[in-house]
């Protein structure tokens, strides 16, 4: 007996988080991502092998399911089978979660969904199953916020209308950031008191090289014209950048260009002056309250002090950062 309470007290102080009566078994996470070679989500599952390394008894498996719904159920599959305590997913289609919910109901082992946002209905399925992000609406309307105080700025109505020309560049379709964050920069702007003109938009499925591909053609198409653009990520902000390098545009002649994420790429864009702000959406802080839900359900610990809303949901909130703030969060960066 106190053999295991000392273990425990170890623990905790170590992993600093409740660990519960099975505080010295060894743990098993498993983890799928919808596409590893997506710069947020690649970014994110470093900070969560960081954290998670640094515990002790536990051991993560890593898969990539590559952009296969079906790809990722078997991987789920295969992970019970292995015998993992607790799985992280990051679905690929955030409307089909049905398959690895009967799994993991089944076999009893709780799922952590992260980043792609199941509906509430299908969260409410089985006790076992809980959600850590953060709010779509949030990083909108802060991007609205950055993107008008850089709009009332000199020089960013190039051609004096008193409307500012913009253009968005969207994630994929039917994911809750890009629907979200495209509807509400906008109307953030319209009620900073800015009169705004689209000029188009384009799905670039959160991908740099996609982006710069369709920046590219509207560059062509509209121009000077073009006085904003707003990226539902820093990758197809960057994209955009890329596209005006390519062009050998001026940089004194570009847009003001925004993005979300704060990854390393985007926060150095922003030190550059290359994009007047991003919005930080948590990576550190999604990878540790996915490592201590995990360790916590996978020992039995208690839920108590993690953060929960509903007793389902993690929401990590957004943060804006600008020319001010933005050597923080790059010297913050792993
Ligand atoms: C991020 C994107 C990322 C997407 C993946 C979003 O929250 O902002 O950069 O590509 O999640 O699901």
């Amino acid at each position: 007996m106190k053999r295991l309470l000392a273990c425990f007290l170890a623990l905790s102080l170590l992993t600093g988080c409740s660990a519960g009566k099975n505080a010295d078994k060894k743990v098993k996470i498993g983890v799928t991502v919808y596409d590893s070679y997506d710069t947020f989500i690649s970014e994110l599952m470093t900070n969560f092998n960081a954290d998670v390394t640094s515990r002790e008894n536990i051991t993560i498996e890593t898969y990539n399911a590559n952009k296969s719904q079906t790809s990722q159920n078997k991987q789920v599959e295969d992970m019970i089978n292995d015998g993992c305590d607790v799985i992280c997913v990051n679905l690929v289609d955030r409307t089909a979660p049905k398959k690895i919910i009967d799994l993991a109901r089944k076999n009893n082992v709780p799922i952590i969904f992260f980043n792609r946002e199941l509906v509430e209905e299908d969260l409410q399925q089985w006790e076992g199953l809980y959600y850590v992000g953060a709010d779509a609406e949030e990083s909108g309307v802060m991007e609205g916020e950055i993107a008008a105080d850089a709009c009332k700025q000199d020089g960013a109505d190039k051609n004096g209308d008193g409307m500012i020309q913009y253009i968005v560049l969207e994630g994929e379709a039917g994911h809750q950031d890009a629907i979200v964050r495209t509807e509400k920069s906008v109307n953030t702007l319209i009620q900073d008191g800015l009169s705004v003109d689209k000029i188009t938009s384009a799905i670039a499925n959160w991908n740099r090289s996609q982006a710069q591909t369709k920046m590219a053609q509207y560059i062509t198409q509209y121009g000077s014209s073009i006085e904003l653009v707003l990226g539902n990520n820093d990758d197809m902000s960057l994209g955009a950048i890329d596209a005006y390098k390519a062009a050998e545009i001026d940089q004194s002649d570009w847009p003001v260009i925004v993005g979300i994420d704060g990854t390393k790429a985007g926060l150095q864009a922003v030190e550059n002056h290359e994009m007047v702000g991003t919005v930080y959406n948590d990576q550190k802080g999604q990878a540790t309250a996915m490592a201590n839900l995990a360790y916590a359900l996978a020992t039995g610990g208690s839920l108590d002090d993690l953060g929960l809303t509903d007793g389902k949901y993690i929401w990590l909130p957004y943060q804006k950062v600008t020319q001010d703030n933005v050597s923080d969060y790059l010297s913050d960066m792993q």
